[in-house]
């Protein structure tokens, strides 16, 4: 016969197992063996009805108070493990959002600035508009009129042989060419101001400039120049060499020395060449002036009257100079650089200097 003793030993039982449960499974396979239908406590409850009455009301009592605190360590049980496996689960599905933060403000973009040749343009812009020039530009693709025959350069004229460059086939009527020199913006100056009747002229016209030269340490195959060009009354060689000697100061300082040396270029007469005095070798002579002690920086001269007579300006009555200096030499001799080419090779080293 079952024993009151009994019932608390099945519940001291079934209290062990329910503490060794560990997960869902586990509390559902150790609820069904301490709770269900074929567990002890359940035979016993089987059992009663062959009891006396006054036994089974007893022994009913104490199995029903057992079963409810049998259901009550389960469900205890199942909840803990509930909220264990939950933990588990949020711990595992957690995100980390300081991840996604940027564990340092990035440095600010570094910003450029212009290249020096581009600097030099400008800083010898301000120095004509300062002596009374306009500044004006034309474009880099001429036909062979502006660039050659207007400037008194017929065909199989030698000079064309100095100045060569890459043609253009944009085909007939005429050859197109890249410029070679910024004198052909001179032309356009000229046939302009007689087609709106504003002469005089007195203006500069910087810009980009080919030739089919080697690079090497004075020359470069794409370079800029800056043309000048005055067309007045009473304009003479003096004028000229006085504007020279005054840009020459202003933009190099007083302790550079210039030359005009007589030259020849088929658009002036007479012409010169422009020299300053090698700031590299301080006129010793080195290889970047060729052991010369000077460096060429432009040709100039008085505009020759077949230039005149190529736009229909009259001779007689005007006259003027001309000059077209390069603005690589120019920024070369200013920050003494020894080889051009550093001007192309984009070397940062280099760029950030100026
Ligand atoms: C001329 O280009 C003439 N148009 C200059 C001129 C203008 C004369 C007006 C008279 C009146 P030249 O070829 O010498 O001349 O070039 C002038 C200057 O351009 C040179 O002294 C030099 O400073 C620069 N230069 C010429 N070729 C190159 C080159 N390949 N690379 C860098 N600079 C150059």
């Amino acid at each position: 016969m079952v024993e009151p003793a009994d019932i608390d030993a099945l519940v001291e039982e079934a209290r062990r197992a329910v503490a060794g449960a560990g997960t869902t499974e586990e509390i559902r396979e150790v609820a069904s063996a301490v709770a269900g239908k074929k567990s002890a406590l359940a035979g016993v409850g089987r059992g009663l009805g062959a009891l006396e009455p006054e036994q089974r009301k007893e022994l009913g009592r104490r199995l029903h108070e057992a079963r409810a605190a049998v259901d009550q360590l389960i469900e205890g049980r199942r909840a803990e493990i509930t909220a264990a496996e939950l933990a588990r689960e949020l711990a595992q599905s957690r995100v980390d959002l300081t991840e996604f933060i940027p564990g340092s403000v990035p440095a600010p973009k570094a910003r450029g600035h212009l290249n020096l040749v581009t600097q030099t343009q400008a800083a010898l812009e301000d120095v004509f508009v300062g002596m009374g020039f306009l500044v004006e530009e034309g474009p880099e693709i001429e036909t062979d009129w502006y660039n050659f025959g207007a400037l008194n350069i017929p065909p199989a004229h030698p000079a064309r042989g100095m100045w060569d460059t890459l043609y253009l086939d944009l085909g007939p009527p005429e050859s197109t060419l890249l410029r070679t020199h910024t004198s052909p913006v001179q032309i356009h100056l000229m046939e302009r101001a007689v087609a709106q009747g504003q002469l005089p002229i007195h203006a500069v016209m910087p810009g980009r400039c080919y030739r089919r030269d080697t690079p090497d340490a004075r020359h470069l195959p794409v370079f800029h120049q800056i043309e000048g060009l005055v067309v007045d009354k009473g304009i003479s060689f003096a004028d000229l060499a006085g504007t020279i000697e005054v840009f020459t100061t202003a933009y190099f300082g007083p302790d550079i020395h210039s030359r005009l040396r007589p030259a020849y270029f088929p658009f002036t007469e007479p012409s010169a060449e422009y020299e300053v005095t090698c700031t590299i070798c301080l006129g010793s002579g080195c290889q970047t002036c060729s052991q010369t002690g000077w460096i060429e920086l432009g040709g100039c001269g008085m505009v020759d009257p077949a230039v005149f007579d190529a736009v229909g300006i009259d001779p007689d009555l005007w006259t003027g100079f001309a000059f077209g200096f390069g603005i690589d030499r120019c920024a070369q001799m200013r920050h003494q650089i020894a080889d051009m080419r550093v001007l192309t090779d984009n070397d940062l080293r280099f760029l950030r200097q100026f």
